[in-house]
């Protein structure tokens, strides 16, 4: 049965890249576009060269019910932000109950929360020693990296790793298992 994505990304979009690649294999499921906030986003030149349709907003957009009003005319599924840092606001979580889900490069509820985004994160994990970090896919609700779990998978970390190590590791997490997850998500009857 046909399924229809839409991807959120304020960054670099190495995962937007990654879940359009997995979907390749799969045409029932369709990346109806990449939306950003962000018109500096390496995400846009990215989207361009994989022939996704990329849309730029603004905060007036996001929060006056323009964009909600626009991303729901298009029936999506599931709305997956990869990288995306902005809030989001009640509005969207009532039109998209459960529809909404995130990647978060830690194991929440650890290291998540307002400012907790990207390098941050690996930064905070570097000076607390930790002995392993993760990735954390979850439901997005009203408060920051709060929303139900859906998923997490662990990486040890060596002494030695620096903060861009602990990227690349966690990376590697989100490229192996965040298609995967969303594609299991789509297979459930999602109401
Ligand atoms: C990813 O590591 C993602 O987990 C993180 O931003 C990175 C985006 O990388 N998201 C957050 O920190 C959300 N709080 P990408 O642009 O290369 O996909």
């Amino acid at each position: 049965m046909e399924k229809r994505i839409i991807l959120f990304a304020s960054g670099n979009g190495s995962n937007v890249e990654n879940i359009d690649q997995y979907f390749q294999q799969y045409p029932e499921i369709s990346l109806l576009g990449v939306f950003t906030n962000n018109p500096n986003a390496g995400v846009i030149n990215r989207a361009k060269r994989l022939n996704l349709p990329i849309k730029v907003f603004d905060k007036t957009a996001f929060t006056n019910g323009d964009l909600l009003h626009q991303i729901k005319s298009l029936n999506p599924d599931l709305l997956i932000l990869a990288g995306f840092l902005w809030k989001i606001g009640a509005d969207w979580i009532r039109v998209f109950p459960n529809k909404i889900i995130n990647i978060h490069p830690a194991l929440l509820p650890k290291y998540g929360g307002k400012g907790m985004y990207g390098e941050h994160v690996h930064r905070a994990v570097k000076e607390n020693k930790e002995k392993e970090t993760g990735i954390t896919i979850h439901f997005v609700n009203e408060a920051y990296d709060e929303g139900a779990i859906i998923f997490q998978e662990k990486v040890k970390l060596q002494a030695q790793d620096q903060v861009e190590d602990i990227a690349a590791k966690v990376h590697q997490l989100e490229y192996k298992f965040f298609p995967k997850i969303v594609h299991t998500l789509l297979k459930k009857e999602i109401k």
